[in-house]
């Protein structure tokens, strides 16, 4: 089984052109600590405050504010995201620094007189903003668990903003395929810094001075240099001339929430993953628990039955997520009835191993098709096994577009996360109703699933990835490809990928996920199978039982990303 999943690999890695597949460039060991990240710039970063005698929060905080300077597609400090921790005498804990919904938000915002669903408007400009959780998020991580001073771990962001940075090929393209998008909601600024007269080319200098003076602010007054003074003034101006809905007192209202963790039990293994409202944990456990109930393992990688299977989990788990999940402070979520081994095993139950079932008999809905977007996620691991998983996001590419003028960072437009109108899907295809429907306050449900691993009360795996829908699929598979396929830690992450989510009735995957014979064995049964580039792009450490802290970065789908362990 096991060297079809190698052959499958080699092919994907001699398409691809890269020598990546080469264990040693994307793989790092350590003994002393452990930081995975999708810029290098920032897993240098994370190691150095690791190095300095900083735990993992310190160097999780040193992180995130670097990646909104180098890696501002997705890095931000106005954007949201969560974290999920255990610490190193073995407790769990996660926080929650999603974005709400604004006081003067309402239901029908995005729904014309007519009925019509104004999908564009939650996703670019300033009416697409959440009010922003990251810089919160990150005071109250490091007010509960960080051991060295903010103001050093602001630094290296100012540094990159004040310095620059040299551009990578992936980030100019990146800035240059989105420049007349950044243009358009950006008429009329000065100060742009994300495009240029020319196209960006690789190696030439992104400065940030406006980003540089905002992580000052934030450096000096923490939180209030963010919610409160010069930031707050530039960024509420901006969003009342874009005519957007976000005031002062829904800055000051702004609160990060630690929330329980969700844990799961599959096979030997503790998952220790976000409650809601993110839907990552539960959907990832009831994923492993199906998994575990039709003993994937017996069918062997990329086989008809394992994507079959995988599809069928898929499709009941997604339909539960639209129906079921939403913020827990609006909506009561049945979470312990929806992971529970009575509801599950009835729920999976009428999934043949030979006959598709079809999703459009559950409910209709017309659905865009999955773009890429951006979001990112890291992992860090301290000497003392401390370990975190943050996954943070805009939403979208650059989140709205909009810079804020003057303070030099992107908003999110996280707004779309919402359920605009029940039935109409958002831009990664998802649907929803009452449970995830806008309410002033409320926060958006995301798919956003950091997770951490644990067996017999040791450390097993951090892990997480970007990828919208996508993100539950792409964590399910990595767990799946360790505990089901027994892979190398490597050979998880570079595994090819599928994804399904119930709407669209669709199974994505990657070049060369499946040989030609499977793919028309899973066709003759009714599955409709999409290519896509790529899905996904895992950070994930893993602790071997012989101690070995290995970390993985996905250098085969995007080249920049780095572990570093030392
Ligand atoms: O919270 C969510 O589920 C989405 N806003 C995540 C967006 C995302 O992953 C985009 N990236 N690839």
């Amino acid at each position: 089984m096991m060297k079809k999943a190698y052959s499958i690999l080699l092919i994907l890695c001699l398409l691809i052109g890269q020598s990546s597949c080469d264990q040693k460039e994307t793989i790092s060991k350590g003994s002393d600590g452990m930081v995975v990240t999708a810029h290098f710039l920032a897993s240098e970063v994370g190691a150095d405050i690791l190095k300095q005698g900083g735990n993992a929060f310190d160097a999780a905080v040193a992180v995130q504010f670097a990646l909104a300077v180098v890696y501002p597609r997705a890095g931000n400090i106005a954007g949201g995201g969560f974290a999920v921790i255990r610490t190193a005498d073995g407790k769990y804990n996660t926080l929650d620094f999603r974005e709400k919904a604004p006081l003067a938000a309402y239901e029908n915002m995005y729904v014309d007189s007519s009925g019509n669903a104004l999908t564009n408007l939650g996703q670019k400009g300033h009416l697409a903003v959440g009010v922003p959780g990251s810089v919160d998020g990150m005071c109250e991580l490091h007010k509960k668990y960080g051991s060295i001073q903010w103001e050093k771990l602001l630094q290296p962001a100012i540094d990159f903003a004040g310095n620059g940075i040299k551009l990578t090929e992936l980030e100019a393209n990146k800035l240059n395929d989105y420049r007349e998008r950044i243009l358009t909601q950006n008429s009329g600024k000065k100060e742009i810094r994300y495009v240029k007269d020319t196209l960006f080319l690789k190696g030439d200098i992104l400065l940030q001075p406006e980003l540089k003076e905002t992580l000052k602010r934030i450096q000096l007054d923490e939180r209030e240099g963010f919610y409160g003074g010069k930031t707050a003034e530039l960024l509420i101006s901006e969003i009342q001339n874009g005519n957007g809905i976000i005031t002062n007192e829904d800055l000051k209202n702004y609160k990060a929430v630690w929330r329980e963790a969700l844990v799961g039990k599959y096979r030997d293994c503790k998952i220790i993953s976000m409650p809601p409202p993110s839907s990552g944990g539960i959907a990832l456990i009831q994923l492993l628990k199906g998994a575990e109930k039709f003993e994937l393992r017996n069918y062997g990688f990329a086989s008809m039955e394992h994507f079959h299977i995988m599809t069928e989990l898929e499709r009941r788990v997604y339909a539960d997520r639209a129906t079921w999940l939403g913020d827990p402070d609006f909506y009561d979520v049945p979470t312990s009835r929806l992971i529970s081994d009575v509801y599950l095993d009835e729920r999976f139950s009428d999934i043949s191993i030979d006959k598709k079932s079809d999703s459009q008999e559950i409910k209709a809905g017309e659905v865009n098709v999955i773009e890429s977007f951006e979001t990112t996620h890291f992992s860090i691991a301290d000497k003392a096994g401390n370990a975190i998983a943050i996954t943070t996001t805009l939403n979208g590419n650059y989140g709205c577009k909009v810079v804020v003028d003057g303070a030099g960072f992107l908003l999110n437009n996280e707004m779309d996360d919402f359920s605009i109108k029940p039935g109409v899907p958002n831009q990664f295809g998802l649907v929803g109703g009452m449970a995830n429907a806008i309410q002033p306050e409320k926060r958006m449900l995301s798919s956003m699933t950091p997770t951490i691993v644990e067996k017999d009360g040791e450390l097993r795996m951090v892990l997480g990835t970007p990828g919208g829908s996508t993100i539950i699929t792409s964590v399910f598979q990595n767990i799946i490809n360790a505990m089901e396929f027994e892979m190398t830690p490597q050979e998880c992450v570079n595994a090819p990928r599928i994804h399904s989510q119930w709407l669209p009735d669709e199974i994505y995957i990657e070049p060369n996920a499946i040989d030609n014979v499977t793919r028309e064995r899973l066709e003759k049964m009714g599955h409709v199978i999409i290519d896509m580039s790529k899905i996904g792009m895992m950070a994930n450490i893993f602790v071997q039982e012989n101690g070995d802290v290995i970390g993985c970065a996905d250098t085969i789908r995007h080249k920049d990303s780095k572990a570093i362990g030392y």
